[in-house]
């Protein structure tokens, strides 16, 4: 195979990055049922909800009791999204295999998002991954807006660095990069990776990509021909940031899946376990997801 890897590890985020942008609210036996779905499907994390506000993001406020509902499959690491200690002791209380924390790269946006200055935000998600490791939880720190900010625009390597370096210091066992509003391009990501490759090791850092612009795959490819063989993706392409007016959802699973499994590359998830959990979300939401391959495969049964 040579130019590929030989596998590549997905987390599915549709539970969480998928459902805190639809406006559209799903029950919590829904939400139960399709988590369950896809704790079946091969996907070895998922991250399926967020004890954020409940004010900020209304469509999880059900976050501590889908977590006591879901048939836990062990062989799935669920995670979920942890602000600060509020959220922490709920979703402790809730039972977390993993905590993602999350700030911006650039001010505005981590302004917006979390209510906080960068610098601001370190003393409070210290606190939260010291804690997190101590109750002996894998923690993620995300790094929203790598590439570009809705407020600020092109953001600088440099800027991420600043951000990972410090959530590294603070005990984060990887780090995820995100495209938050799904506008780079290929060259940005050889940018930033080109910058960051060899100050931490290919297999901590994850790569998120939204489509807003349709480059998610493209910007796949281009991190796999750096090393990089981990990402996010939700179910069907659901997804968006509330807090990024206009980016649409992350790259559909159903596609990475396409992708990979073309190329010869194992991801241990099944298609036909994914295209139906796809399914159940879109009949719920009532509204077509925008995975082309989701509705492909739909049209051929
Ligand atoms: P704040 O208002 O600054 O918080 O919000 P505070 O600490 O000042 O507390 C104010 C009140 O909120 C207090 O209540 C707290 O108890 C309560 P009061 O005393 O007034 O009654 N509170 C909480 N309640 C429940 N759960 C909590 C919690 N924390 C405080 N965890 C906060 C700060 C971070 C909480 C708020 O800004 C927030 O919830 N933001 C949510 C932002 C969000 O969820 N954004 C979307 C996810 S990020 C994303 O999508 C990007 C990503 O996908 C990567 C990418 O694509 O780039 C990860
Ligand atoms: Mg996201």
């Amino acid at each position: 195979m040579g130019r590929w890897p030989e596998f590549v590890q997905i987390k599915e985020v549709g539970p969480r990055d998928g459902l805190q942008n639809e406006k559209k609210r799903i029950s919590t036996a829904d939400k139960v049922n399709w988590i369950n779905m896809l704790s079946e499907s091969g996907v070895r994390e998922i991250e399926y909800s967020s004890f954020v506000h409940p004010k900020w993001i209304p469509q999880l406020a059900d976050a501590h009791e889908a977590g006591r509902k879901i048939k836990r499959n062990p062989e799935v690491r669920y995670s979920a999204l942890v602000p600060n200690m509020k959220g922490l002791e709920l979703a402790l209380e809730t039972g977390i295999d993993g905590a993602s924390v999350f700030m911006s790269a650039s001010e505005a946006h981590n302004k917006k998002n979390i209510n906080k200055s960068i610098d601001d935000t370190f003393p409070v998600l210290g606190e939260v991954i010291r804690e997190a490791k101590k109750a002996g939880k894998h923690v993620t720190g995300y790094v929203s807006t790598v590439f570009d900010c809705p407020y600020e625009g092109r953001i600088s390597p440099d800027a991420v660095i600043r951000v990972s370096d410090q959530l590294l210091e603070c005990g984060v066992d990887d780090l995820s990069f995100g495209d938050t509003i799904g506008t780079a391009v290929p060259s940005q990501v050889e940018e930033l990776l080109e910058a960051v490759v060899n100050r931490y090791s290919k297999d901590r850092i994850i790569m998120h990509f939204h489509d807003t612009r349709g480059m998610a795959i493209a910007n796949i490819m281009t991190s796999m021909a750096y090393g990089i063989t981990r990402f996010d993706s939700a179910v069907g392409g659901l997804g968006g940031c509330p807090y990024a007016p206009g980016a649409a959802g992350n790259v559909a699973t159903n596609d990475i899946l396409y992708l990979m499994h073309g190329l010869g590359i194992k991801t241990g998830i099944c298609e036909k376990k994914l295209q139906e959990a796809a399914l159940y979300i879109q009949n719920k939401l009532g509204k077509d997801l925008p995975s082309k391959s989701v509705a492909y495969a739909a049209a051929q049964q």
